[in-house]
């Protein structure tokens, strides 16, 4: 989904190659076919330079992965006012399907798999502000998966009972809440830290490794399929007009 490992691999030899031909003229010991990229080579350097968007950095791909869980809790606000009214089959179904993307996606590989694996180890070893969060943060991995839990447990029938409604609704505005802080303190402060860890070389290197992690856990086009499957649910629940979230305008002061 990337299109890193092998246009990087192309664009380091295209690099190489030109390197090469670059200090061949300068000694002077290069004809000019000799040191010179082939015609065909530029041209395919410049059409891979000028691919569109570029590569994904490590970073972005996490923010990006909290685009997707922010907009499973933004699933999760919503039935949290449906379930206390109604007890409907969409909402239940909506929410078992909810839960087990933010399971896959947001606990098993984003948490899992990045932040506990790669980013927290790395900022603990660093020290400062950063530092201080990756123990809490861990805990509320843990806390949101026991929530997880639940919400699967308790959707798991066609209906929801009218005795689970109020726990429910409880739980998934907890989860809400402790994510939304977790999330926000991930992309101010503990993955800016992060990157401060890595070289620019190194950071290279992190945007293949989670691109391998990604494509082993879920195949091709992972987040792309994340994103789809959370737009579906969002059209499930009548919540996929972006229109309908825009605010009518303040009264008067
Ligand atoms: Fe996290
Ligand atoms: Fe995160």
């Amino acid at each position: 989904m990337k299109l890193i490992g092998t246009r990087r691999e192309f664009l380091r030899s295209s690099a190489a190659a030109a390197g090469t031909s670059l200090l061949l003229s300068a000694c002077g010991r290069g004809t000019a076919t000799q040191s010179e990229p082939r015609a065909d080579e530029q041209a395919s350097a410049k059409k891979e330079n000028n691919e569109m968007g570029g590569e994904v950095t490590a970073t972005e791909d996490l923010m990006r992965e909290h685009g997707v869980l922010r907009r499973a809790l933004l699933v999760y606000t919503a039935a949290a006012a449906k379930v206390r009214g109604e007890h409907s089959s969409v909402v239940a179904d909506a929410l078992q399907k909810t839960a087990t993307l933010f399971r896959d996606f947001g606990e098993e590989y984003h948490e899992k798999k990045l932040e506990e694996a790669y980013i927290f180890p790395a900022v603990k070893k660093a020290g400062g502000l950063a530092a201080t969060y990756a123990d809490i943060l861990i805990v509320q991995h843990a806390s949101g998966r026991e929530i997880t839990d639940y919400i699967l447990a308790v959707t798991r029938g066609a209906k929801l009972g009218a005795t689970n409604s109020e726990p429910l609704a409880k739980a998934m505005d907890a989860l809400v809440l402790m994510y939304r802080n977790h999330a926000a303190r991930e992309d101010t402060i503990v993955f800016p830290a992060w990157k401060q860890t890595l070289t620019a070389e190194e950071l290279d290197e992190m945007n293949d490794k989670f691109e391998d992690i990604e494509r082993e856990q879920f195949g091709e086009d992972g987040y792309e399929n994340a994103v789809k499957q959370i737009a579906d649910i969002e059209s499930s629940l009548g919540l996929a007009d972006l229109e309908q979230f825009t605010a009518p305008p303040p009264p008067k002061p």
